[in-house]
C-alpha cells in the first residue's frame, strides 16, 4: 500500500486523506445537534443504545463473534439521517466512556469522488480509504460516516450484464476493507442512504443496526416548526406559538394518514412562505398551501 512506502511524506499523506474525506475532530460544538433533531418513535432511543452499548458489545464480540458496529440509517430524503449520523459520532466522542482524553476523528467520505474516478481507479480509492482508517485508529478513535451509502456498496444483483465490472471490484473493496477493520476498538460506521433497495446484501449483512428514519409524526414536526419561529425570533420577526400550532393540527388533522412531511421540509417551511408570500408575517393558510406543494413534489417522487 503507497501510504506506508517508506519516503512518503506525512504532508503527502495528509494530503491524500484530505481527498477521501472531510476530517473533523470531535466533540465539536456545531454537531452537538442531537437534542435538535426531532424523530417520532425510537429510533435516535435505537441509535444512543448502539453506541453508549459499544465497549460492552465489542467485548462480548472479541469473545463469541457476531456483527461489526455498522449503523445503517435509512429512509425518505431529508429526515435527518445525515445530521443524526454526524450527532451520533460527536455522541461517540463524549458518551462512551474512554480512559485518554484524546479527542475522537470524524472521518466523512467525500463518496462522489471516490466512485466519480477523480481519484484515481476506484476500487483502488476504496482500498486506500480503508487502508487510510486502519493507520488512523493506531492513533486514535475513529467514525467513520458514509453518506449515499448505496452508491459504493450498490446492490449487485440489480447491475446488468452491460454494466462495469468495476462496480462489482469496488463493492467487494468496500467489503474487504470493512472486514479487515474487524476486531478494531473505537471504531464505528455509521452509513446513511434513501434507497435502501439498492444497498448491496452482503452490506446490510455486516450492519448490526438498521435504522429507518421516516417523515416527521407530530410532535417532532412542531419541535422543528417551534426552533425555525425561535431562530426567527432572534432576528426579530415574530411567528406565534399560536401560528405553529394551528399548522400542525391543520397538516396532522388525520389521525390515520400522516402527511410525508420531512425534517427538511418542515425546516423550510417558514422561509418559504415568506418569501412566496413577500411577507414576514405568513398566516396559517399561507403555511399550508406550501406545506401542500411540498406533499405533491414528495408524492411525485421529486426532490
Ligand atoms: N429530524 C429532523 N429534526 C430537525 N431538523 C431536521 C430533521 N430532518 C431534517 N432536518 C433539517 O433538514 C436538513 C437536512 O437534513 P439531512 O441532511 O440530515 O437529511 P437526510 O435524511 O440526510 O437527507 P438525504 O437523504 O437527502 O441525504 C437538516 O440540516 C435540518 O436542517
Ligand atoms: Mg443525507
Amino acid at each position: 500500500m503507497t501510504d506506508n512506502a517508506p519516503g512518503q511524506t506525512a504532508a503527502a499523506r495528509h494530503d491524500k486523506l484530505e481527498k477521501l474525506f472531510r476530517i473533523f475532530r470531535l466533540p465539536r460544538t456545531e454537531f452537538d445537534l442531537w437534542d435538535k433533531t426531532y424523530v417520532d418513535g425510537d429510533a435516535k432511543r435505537r441509535i444512543f443504545n448502539a453506541i453508549a452499548m459499544m465497549p460492552i458489545t465489542r467485548a462480548v464480540r472479541r469473545q463469541v463473534g457476531g456483527r461489526r458496529e455498522i449503523i445503517i440509517l435509512h429512509g425518505p430524503p431529508g429526515t435527518g439521517k445525515s445530521r443524526l449520523a454526524r450527532a451520533g459520532a460527536n455522541g461517540f466522542a463524549q458518551w462512551v466512556p474512554r480512559p485518554d482524553a484524546d479527542g475522537v476523528l470524524l472521518l466523512q467520505a467525500s463518496v462522489s469522488k471516490w466512485v466519480s474516478g477523480l481519484l484515481g481507479d476506484s476500487q483502488k480509492t476504496v482500498e486506500d480509504a480503508f487502508e487510510s482508517v486502519r493507520l488512523l485508529l493506531n492513533f486514535q478513535p475513529v467514525v467513520l460516516v458514509i453518506d449515499e451509502i448505496e452508491s459504493i456498496a450498490t446492490n449487485r444483483s440489480n447491475l446488468s450484464a452491460g454494466d462495469p465490472t468495476d462496480v462489482h471490484r469496488f463493492v467487494n473493496a468496500l467489503l474487504t476493507g470493512i472486514d479487515a477493520l474487524d476486531g478494531r476498538c473505537d471504531m464505528l460506521l455509521i452509513a446513511t442512504s434513501n434507497q435502501e433497495g439498492m444497498i448491496d446484501p452482503a452490506f446490510l449483512d455486516r450492519a448490526s443496526h438498521k435504522i429507518r428514519i421516516g417523515y416527521s409524526g407530530r410532535n417532532a414536526a412542531r419541535a422543528i416548526l417551534r426552533d425555525q419561529a425561535r431562530a426567527y425570533r432572534t432576528a426579530g420577526i415574530e411567528i406565534s406559538d399560536t401560528v405553529i400550532n394551528a399548522l400542525v393540527e391543520e397538516l396532522y388533522c388525520d389521525a390515520h394518514a400522516q402527511p410525508q412531511l420531512s425534517g427538511r421540509d418542515l425546516s423550510d417551511l417558514l422561509h418559504l412562505a415568506m418569501t412566496q408570500y413577500s411577507t414576514l408575517r405568513p398566516g396559517v393558510a399561507q403555511l399550508v398551501s406550501i406545506a401542500r406543494e411540498q406533499l405533491r413534489r414528495n408524492s411525485n417522487g421529486q426532490t
